[in-house]
């Protein structure tokens, strides 16, 4: 054993959240400055900063992963009956929307030296009824993306990504949002980038997902009304979706 030679490394571990500091507490003053507390300006240009930062053509905000993946389900239109191939090396959250809709969530096993599903499994588990995979970059590590987009090209299926944990992950010099269809993100206190608590994100490179995603996150509202009140003006004249 090289004992003598070897460094010890401290990591502080935080349970409860990341390294917070004092332009977090100037950010979150500016925000609960302007008019609106919900969806207001700041989220505009978080969800552009989200599409510079990934290289993602559209980024939605929203509340949590968990939110994200319902609206990302929804947005795929699956129904009772269609399957999804998915890893069971996650949390709940990622088969949670497929169940409610009563589509049959197949697992298809992970490659033990990644953590992340194994392509050729997925294959294995392919039927005239699978719609879509589900795939999960465990722990910031990027699944093998090029043989599961082949696998879909090959059998016309949808690629949803779990990005709960991968945030700034890359797989070949792309950012993970940038590569399947959908990709999920969360900024809960946990995870490797932090909204302060929770947070979630959706990106899509496909203009009809994003609008069906815009509508399904706002009830299908597409304008505010007119907020100039006695209370206020809005920050800005912004297009609402
Ligand atoms: C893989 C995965 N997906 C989804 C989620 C849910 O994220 P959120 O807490 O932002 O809803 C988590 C949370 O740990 C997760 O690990």
């Amino acid at each position: 054993m090289r004992t003598s030679t070897m460094n010890k490394l401290t990591v502080p571990y935080k349970g409860l959240g990341s390294e917070l500091g004092e332009q977090e507490l100037v950010a979150v003053k500016q925000a609960m400055s302007q008019d609106d507390l919900c969806s207001g300006v700041y989220v505009e240009k978080f969800e552009q900063a989200f599409c510079k930062y990934t290289g993602a053509k559209y980024a939605i905000a929203c509340s949590n992963c968990t939110t994200a993946l319902e609206l990302g389900t929804a947005a795929l239109g699956l129904k009772a009956g269609d399957e999804v191939i998915t890893t069971p090396l996650t949390f709940i959250a990622t088969s949670l929307p497929l169940l409610k809709r009563d589509v049959k969530v197949v697992f298809a096993d992970i490659d033990p030296r990644t953590f992340n599903i194994d392509p050729a499994e997925i294959e294995k588990h392919i039927t005239e009824r699978t719609r879509a995979i589900y795939v999960v970059h465990y722990a910031g590590l990027a699944a093998d993306m090029d043989t599961i987009l082949d696998l879909a090209k090959k059998y016309n299926l949808k690629v949803l990504e779990g990005a709960a944990h991968a945030s700034g992950a890359e797989y070949k010099n792309k950012k993970v949002g940038n590569i399947g269809d959908i990709t999920c993100f969360s900024f809960q206190s946990l995870k490797n980038m932090t909204t302060l608590g929770d947070g979630g994100m959706v990106t899509t490179n496909d203009k009809q997902l994003e609008e069906k995603i815009r509508l399904l996150k706002t009830f299908n509202i597409k304008k505010l009304p007119d907020r100039t009140t006695k209370y206020g003006h809005r920050d800005k004249e912004l297009p609402f979706y």
